[in-house]
């Protein structure tokens, strides 16, 4: 263990953290694997290296406690099973999983292809296009489906305008100074998410209650959930599933548009690994709208949504704080210090991929097998990996898939810089041009 860069009194490390973690981090890891720091007046110790990161992950419920979300989470996201902990946890996850099995994305899938088909339809040859804006709302449109099952464009509209608000609201939170301030601290913005939250439940309210009187076969997650029984035969309550279809909305909407509106630069600013990607899709799909069952025939694809959250992990940080026993590299930790891990600085370490700034999906095909466990952790890992780890690469490999077999987008050019929000932003508006082909 090494210690950090000196701190300043009381505060530590914070200011230099709060000024940009994203390179802070890159210099505590200039010194080592583990490093020592000061989060404020809270012990610290930064990792970089897959094995400690697969020793913190999995031990996550048992060593290690995922430290609490602050209360902008709690008002939006209730007691669902992010922010949910020990045995209630262990219950929601259970009651959740089911829903977003293989065998239910299949069925998800068929409206991912829609939706994108849609959008397709909708571009011109020539068109300019804001990609922040199109992934966002595309995405937004497959979650409302999939989760609420809503059908008609009002009703998604509705929900959506609600969520919106909400998210970013959540988003300035975590870029101010709000998620350091104490729970009881009544902010301008925390009054907005808790109105934002009032207009969301609602919203849920009467689609749950539409779903209750008519027919739950519907291949939508929410009819999944109100069917889900636990061990005992009990069903989730009404407010479960409040939190739970906001839980599965929120932790799945801007992460997975995030991800493609990186892939989008990522492919424009690379033309090699773009005509490799249409010639897959030319050749796997021809003239063909992509479904379930192509996504394994992809790998190309699937390569380029990997390799887009090696560089631009739209979840960039992960933390634990130590209990009793907890121990990494073979050291016990010392109970109460908060472990901090970094998908950007270990995705981008030279020693798991050579030339870690270039952007090759084929490292995913030839060299995957070089790849150490946990040096890849965009879903996190351990018991409380991503739930919708499938739910999300195919949705983004289908959705590049229809939209990159019918059109060629050329960003324009000038360095888009990551800013590390709540997900990993664009510093500017992401703008393209769409061309046929
Ligand atoms: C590219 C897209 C996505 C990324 C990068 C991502 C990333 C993550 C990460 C890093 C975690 C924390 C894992 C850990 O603590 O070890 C997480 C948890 C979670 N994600 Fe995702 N996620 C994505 C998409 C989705 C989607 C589409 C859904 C829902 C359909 C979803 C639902 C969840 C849930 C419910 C949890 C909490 C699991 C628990 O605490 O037990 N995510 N995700």
């Amino acid at each position: 263990m090494v210690p950090g860069p000196r701190g300043v009194p009381l505060l530590g490390n914070l200011p230099e953290f709060g000024k940009g973690p994203l390179a802070f981090f890159e210099k505590l890891h200039a010194r080592g694997d583990v490093v020592s720091w000061q989060f404020g007046p809270k012990p610290s110790l930064f990792i970089a290296h897959p094995e400690q990161v697969g020793e913190l992950l999995t031990e996550v419920e048992r060593t290690f406690d995922q430290p609490d979300l602050g209360i902008a989470f709690r008002t939006l996201l209730g007691n669902g099973v992010v922010v949910a902990k020990g045995p209630d946890w262990r219950r929601k996850r259970s009651l959740v999983q089911p829903s977003v099995r293989p065998k239910q994305v299949r069925s998800y899938a068929a409206t991912m292809s829609e939706c994108a088909t849609d959008l397709a339809e909708s571009w011109t040859d020539g068109q300019r296009i804001d990609v922040k804006q199109h992934m966002a709302a595309l995405t937004q449109l497959i979650a409302v489906r999939t989760i609420f099952g809503v059908d008609t464009a009002a009703d998604a509209e509705a929900i959506g305008r609600a969520m919106d608000v909400a998210q970013q609201e959540i988003g300035a939170e975590f870029s101010g100074i709000g998620a350091m301030l104490p729970d009881w601290v009544p902010t301008p913005g925390r009054a907005r998410i808790r109105r934002a939250t009032a207009v969301i439940d609602a919203e849920v309210a009467r689609i749950v209650a539409r779903h209750r009187d008519g027919d739950t076969e519907r291949p939508d997650l929410l009819s999944r959930l109100l069917t889900a029984q636990d061990e005992t035969g009990a069903h989730l309550s009404d407010q479960e599933i409040r939190d739970e279809t906001v839980t599965l909305y929120i932790g799945g909407h801007e992460t997975t548009s995030s991800t493609l509106v990186w892939a989008w630069y990522l492919l424009s600013r690379n033309p090699d690994a773009y005509d490799a990607l249409t010639t897959e899709l030319d050749q796997v799909l021809g003239d063909r709208t992509p479904a379930f069952d192509d996504y394994t025939h992809l790998p190309y694809t699937q390569a380029v949504v990997k390799e887009t959250l090696r560089l631009y992990p739209t979840i960039w940080l992960l933390t634990g704080i130590a209990k009793e026993g907890a121990v990494l590299a073979g050291r016990p930790v010392p109970v109460g210090t908060r472990v901090w891990s970094s998908q950007w600085v270990t995705h981008r370490d030279a020693r798991w991929y050579p030339e870690p700034e270039e952007f090759r999906p084929d490292r995913w095909l030839a060299e995957a097998e070089e790849i150490p466990e946990y040096a890849w952790f965009p879903f996190g890992g351990g018991p409380r990996v991503c739930l919708g780890t499938r739910f999300a690469m195919v949705e983004a490999v289908l959705i590049l898939a229809v939209l990159a077999r019918r059109y060629r987008l050329t960003v324009d050019p000038g360095e888009i810089r990551p800013v590390p929000s709540l997900t990993l932003q664009p510093d500017k508006e992401v703008r393209a041009t769409v061309q046929a082909r």
